[in-house]
């Protein structure tokens, strides 16, 4: 008799695979993204909320699950000057995201954010991770080594979808995946089978409260939780947290200033 242990269905996209499956729909990645009103305007306003100091000269940046380089961009949009590591397990979005221009201290690394001790050393002045977290297998571990490499005082910001909490935002979500967003990758790449896994894993998410309680399990200071404009409103959100310790003082010229006012409101 044969044990069967559950595990991932074939051909069933989760957070075992799902890089492979970035690899497949990489090419047609910013085409679909671009046609999404407010994509990369949200993802600065993440960058921004980081409050990272000056024009970041001298400071140490990592942008976790860069994929095509949207979330490096707004890295770069909000320190021009910091040196950035854009790190993403699927080589054909790597690819994407180096075909672009980018100045000198940008540079994209193939690696799998949860085993970073192998892909970057530390310590960083700030960790982006956008469209990612959702998608590792053990989030938790995954928070901790994040943590481990920021410098004491150093901001996480994770950019995530979140609708776990709201009955009106899971209602938005699942309109906007089956309305739009599935049948246009369906159009663009011949398959919507890394759209339905989107739709399906925003669902099965953590809401706001449950991912705040998580940042805080895993040791981050100071959570906080501020959305976005627009149809993402409270659909996507910037969860920001600190790593313990003292940030560099207020008379310090790189020093990180504070985020800018959040709001915890959930609806
Ligand atoms: C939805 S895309 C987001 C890309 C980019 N951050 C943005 O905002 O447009 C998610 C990216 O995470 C990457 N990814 C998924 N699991 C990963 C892992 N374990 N380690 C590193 N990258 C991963 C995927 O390959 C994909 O490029």
């Amino acid at each position: 008799m044969s044990s069967s242990k559950p595990g991932p269905q074939p051909g069933r996209i989760d957070q075992t695979n799902v890089s492979r499956s970035f690899d497949v729909h990489a090419r047609n990645y910013d085409k679909l993204v671009n046609a999404n009103p407010g994509y990369h305007e949200h993802l600065r306003m993440s960058a921004k909320r980081m409050g990272i100091g000056g024009d970041g000269a001298g400071l140490r940046l990592l942008d976790l699950g860069c994929g095509t380089g949207a979330s490096t961009a707004a890295l770069l949009d909000a320190a021009p000057q910091a040196d950035i590591t854009a790190v993403d397990a699927s080589v054909e979005m790597l690819a994407q995201a180096r075909r672009k221009t980018w100045p000198a201290h940008v540079r994209f690394v193939h690696g799998n954010a949860e085993e970073l001790e192998r892909v970057v050393t530390g310590p960083y002045d700030g960790i982006m991770a956008a469209y990612l977290l959702r998608n590792l297998t053990d989030r938790n571990a995954a928070l901790r080594s994040f943590r481990k490499l920021l410098k004491p005082g150093a901001p996480l910001a994770l950019h995530e979808y979140s609708v776990a909490d709201s009955a009106r935002s899971r209602a938005v979500w699942t309109a906007v995946c089956w309305g739009v967003i599935i049948p246009m990758g369906r159009i663009r790449t011949g398959s919507a089978d890394l759209y339905r896994y989107l739709w399906r894993s925003v669902l099965d998410f953590d809401g706001v409260e449950a991912l705040t309680t998580r940042m805080h399990a895993t040791g981050f200071d100071d959570v906080r939780v501020q959305t976005v404009p627009g149809w993402q409103q409270h659909i996507v959100h910037t969860f920001l947290g600190r790593s313990p310790g003292v940030p560099p003082t207020a008379d310090d010229p790189d020093a990180p200033t504070p985020p800018e006012g959040i709001d915890l409101t959930k609806d």
